[in-house]
């Protein structure tokens, strides 16, 4: 069983944050050939027990559990650093226009590839992702994922109105072509489906419908879309839909709000919404760089906070401009920063860290299966190295206290951190 000694950053089982300077963290492998976390803690307590497994020693380093980004477009790696007056005209002007080209499965392979080899750099081993609305773009990433052996969950996009020739689809077929995806990819392997409607505009009542009734039938499958983003996207869901009290009803009415539902933005919420998200089980991708980036507003973290929101972090790649979760949490800190004449929050390293790993899992209904490091978790972990910058480590030298070395990786850190990013136990080539 490979075991391997270093510092070790977890979370308990009431997520609180956990640190071993010197750590061990043993593995074995399942009936499906996934390695699992065996043991985890201190290296006093369990060396002993654990003398005869097979030891990798990574002194001066920190394993971490593999992030999880909870709301990522795949299409859209050469659509990130697309500057627009907002929201709309950017999905205009650059969105549909790359995501056109993912009809050619050989585009498509060749940016799931890119893709894949970008969450590993930057130590994300989990993402919920939109593709394209080509089914093909869904075959082309949930096979190179099957490849890597990593936790994905990928759906195509439904968008049957209000998008150009070459990314609308078409009602009926959008339907059959995402029951036939869930049939193909779900639960294979490690992989998982999503069903995906863009967002209100992009779908017809009769595609939403359809949406709704497959989350209900196939339950253990996720649901992703965006809601409450940008100001003239809701003016436009108002007019859309005068029938309903808010954007966010609209999914409900639709009966597309339930547990495993992962909503990205959740900014202009009141408190009814934020009410009927944890009523439903629903939980929110909070996507700070792409809302600064766009100019859409700031997520309220205090009011999320207050209301026992179930939510976690995300790049939001290609609105987001980085697949650092580094920066990510950075941005989600200076977003907490923000008063908007209340007092700010200084949310800490252990709740931003948190929001992107065991957080983010729980939004998915994935606690104890990814984005912690406690036994029977699946072996995906990334290998810090807290001193990868002579800043970082100029300044970590001075760090007292585990939430003070964290702050720093937070606001000072990127890619060079991740010395290793490990999926079910292998570490990629
Ligand atoms: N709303 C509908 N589509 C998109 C998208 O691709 N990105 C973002 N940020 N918001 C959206
Ligand atoms: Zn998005």
């Amino acid at each position: 069983m490979p075991a391997y000694r270093a510092a070790l950053l977890y979370f308990s089982a009431d997520h609180q944050l956990v640190y071993e300077s010197d750590g061990l963290l043993v593995t074995r492998s399942g009936e499906d050939g996934v390695q699992r976390v065996s043991a985890v803690g201190a290296w006093s307590a369990l060396a002993h027990a654990h003398r005869d497994e097979a030891l990798t020693h990574w002194p001066g380093r920190i394993i971490a559990p593999g992030f999880v980004d909870l709301h990522i477009h795949y299409p859209q790696v050469d659509v990130i650093a697309s500057p627009a007056e907002g929201l709309l005209p950017w999905l205009e002007n650059y969105t549909f226009v790359q995501e056109a080209r993912f009809t050619d499965p050989a585009h498509a392979a060749a940016a799931a590839s890119f893709f894949l080899d970008e969450l590993q750099r930057h130590g994300v081993t989990t993402a919920l992702t939109f593709c394209s609305s080509h089914p093909e773009s869904v075959d082309a990433l949930m096979t190179a994922a099957q490849a890597r052996r990593l936790r994905l969950i990928a759906g195509k996009c439904l968008m049957d109105r209000n998008a150009p020739d070459g990314v609308r689809d078409e009602t009926e077929r959008s339907l059959l072509d995402t029951e036939a995806l869930i049939g193909r990819w779900h639960g294979r392997d490690r992989l998982g489906y999503a069903i995906t409607p863009r967002f209100v505009p992009s779908c017809s009542d009769a595609q939403l419908a359809g949406a709704g009734e497959l989350a209900r039938r196939y339950s253990n499958v996720w649901v992703q879309s965006h809601v409450a983003e940008n100001l003239d996207e809701i003016a436009w869901v108002r007019e859309l839909h005068p029938e309903a009290r808010s954007y966010l009803e609209v999914y409900e009415q639709f009966g597309l709000l339930r547990p495993r539902s992962v909503y990205a933005h959740c900014i202009h919420f009141d408190d009814q919404d934020r009410s009927l998200m944890c009523a439903s089980g629903a939980a929110a991708a909070v996507c700070p760089t792409s809302n600064l980036f766009l100019g859409s507003g700031m997520f309220d973290h205090a009011a999320a906070r207050e209301a026992g929101l179930l939510h976690g972090l995300a790049s939001d790649v290609g609105g987001g401009t980085s697949f650092s979760p580094f920066r990510t949490m950075m941005a989600a800190y200076q977003v907490g920063r923000d008063s908007r004449g209340k007092a700010g929050l200084s949310l800490s390293a252990h709740e931003l860290w948190f929001s992107h790993t065991a957080g983010a899992a729980r939004a998915l209904g994935l606690e104890g299966v990814v984005g912690n490091l406690l036994p029977g978790c699946e072996a995906d972990f990334v290998l810090l190295n807290p001193g990868a910058t002579p800043l970082l480590a100029r300044r970590g030298a001075q760090a007292g206290s585990i939430e003070e070395l964290l702050f720093g990786l937070i606001v000072l850190g990127d890619e060079r951190v991740i010395e290793r990013t490990v999926i079910a136990g292998r570490t990629p080539a």
